[in-house]
């Protein structure tokens, strides 16, 4: 498809994308007063990647975005691009910097020299409750000691040793900083040099506690990486372990992926609940770095995934992180129809006006394969395979529509690790993606498609009859 050519039918429904431009990593996550803001790696200038700012957006349910001036630019005579970065509110004025009514939001973020690509980590700060931001004058706070890639801060709040603590990756590790105040940091440890994968480079880390229902407490670290995703091009891994305030040690060795699917990238979590409900919301980039730059939407490129929460599960004496739509895109749902059987197959039209939320459940004997088909009128269809006895989900977008033409890998593969003989499984389809919650979000896939139309059929097969059921619900 040339470029430049208004692509509406590609527009998500409730996925947020920048009115127009080039958008990637999401950035700034705060919760303050009500709003929660979303910022973003952001071209204001064009449908590619460069000359990056903060874009900004925010809303009051994780649903329905406002757009917002550009929060963050690129000063010319300051230190360089706008790179990735957190925000988090100093509730105790630890910075000094309060003013007024409101306690500063205080955002970490890399500058990336244009020309020499040093990289340093500055500071900027709004004084009314994240409209208004400006640079701290005396930036950087922390100075590039000496290696290449040196960036994507990650900052919170660590209550029993009363510091802030900011993560942030050094090629092919994880740097620990502390600091009283937000602008004076000093380095505390590292993390990763021989753990977990390094097909790739290391950005965007996070860091945080997270509880199972029975309150055992396990810290994560996510670490997102590129190449070497679980699918080719970008992917997340997380590691679980403890946090004792200085030091991260990470309690197994094999790798484990936030997302297995493709267009999952640079997922963090908001600041800024954790004293309200102790929630802990990811939102990601819902592209890949293989071909980002040759997605055919016009006039803009880049969308988030849906908002998810995370929770902590033990499954078969492991500890994983699990992540479904969070809990706002779930309340914004309206149920439009069930149905169920007993046969091999299920069918089902698909409306056509809103973002999908579809449930299914189905008995499934260890023996059995699942198939479960979205297609148009066109002859275009994504396929979902499921085999039980293999533990495997396997995703084909390759008749998709335009996108086979850009996947690089249109078979999509991703370990399952509930395999009983009962099925519940969550997708939820918006335009030009398809994002898998596979048994209670234990293996999620986040894939974009790109059909010449919309889907408007779904059919549940299985090669041995049993239970199935079917739910479709509107989001928003
Ligand atoms: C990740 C990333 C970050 C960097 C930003 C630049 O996708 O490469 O490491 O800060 O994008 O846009």
């Amino acid at each position: 498809m040339p470029n430049n050519i208004f692509t509406p039918q590609w527009r998500p429904k409730v996925h947020f994308t920048p009115e127009q431009n080039w958008m990637n990593d999401p950035n700034g996550l705060v919760y303050y007063n009500g709003k929660y803001h979303l910022f973003y790696q952001y071209n204001p200038h064009g449908n590619d990647w460069g000359n990056m700012n903060w874009g900004h957006a925010t809303s009051r349910d994780l649903v329905n975005w406002q757009h917002q001036p550009v929060a963050i630019e690129m000063s010319p005579k300051g230190l360089g691009y706008i790179y990735s970065g957190s925000a988090v509110v100093d509730y105790d004025n630890t910075s000094g910097l309060q003013t007024g009514e409101h306690p500063p939001l205080v955002a970490l973020f890399t500058h990336t020299e244009a020309e020499t690509e040093i990289q340093r980590q500055s500071l900027a700060y709004s004084l009314d409750g994240g409209d208004c931001w400006q640079e701290y004058q005396n930036n950087p706070v922390i100075e590039n000691p000496g290696i290449v890639d040196f960036r994507d801060p990650k900052v919170f709040w660590h209550q029993s040793t009363s510091n802030w603590i900011m993560v942030l990756t050094a090629g092919h590790s994880i740097e620990f900083y502390a600091s009283p105040n937000l602008f004076d940091w000093t380095h505390i440890s590292g993390f990763g040099e021989d753990e977990g994968s390094h097909q790739g480079e290391w950005e965007c880390p996070d860091l945080f506690e997270l509880k199972t229902d029975s309150g055992v407490s396990k810290w994560v670290l996510l670490v997102s990486l590129v190449p070497g995703g679980p699918n080719g091009g970008s992917g997340t891994q997380y590691f679980i372990g403890d946090f004792d305030g200085i030091r991260f040690t990470a309690e197994h060795q094999d790798v484990r992926w936030l997302d297995y699917g493709p267009d999952n990238y640079a997922g963090v979590t908001w600041d800024g609940r954790q004293n309200i409900d102790n929630r802990r919301t990811l939102i990601a980039w819902m592209s890949n770095w293989t071909y980002a730059a040759d997605m055919p939407t016009f006039p803009w490129r880049g969308a988030m995934c849906l908002p998810r929460d995370l929770s902590l599960r033990q499954i078969d004496g492991d500890f994983y992180v699990t992540n479904l739509p969070a809990k706002e895109v779930s309340d914004r749902t309206q149920l439009l129809n069930e149905i169920s059987g007993n046969d091999t197959v299920l069918t089902r039209s698909l409306p056509q006006d809103s973002a999908l939320d579809i449930h299914l459940s189905c008995e499934i004997a260890h023996s059995d394969k699942l198939y479960i088909r979205m297609y148009n009128d066109a002859g275009e269809s994504v396929e979902l395979k499921y085999l039980p006895q293999k533990q495997k989900l396997i995703v084909d977008r390759s008749k998709a529509g335009w996108s086979y033409k850009l996947w690089r890998t249109p078979r999509l593969e991703a370990k399952t690790l509930i395999n009983t003989h009962k099925l519940d499984a969550r997708l939820v389809l918006d335009t030009s993606s398809l994002e898998v919650f596979w048994q209670q979000g234990s293996t999620t896939m986040t894939i974009c498609l790109l059909p010449t139309q919309a889907f408007n059929r779904i059919e549940l097969i299985t090669t041995q009859a049993g239970n199935k059921a079917l739910t479709l619900a509107a989001i928003g």
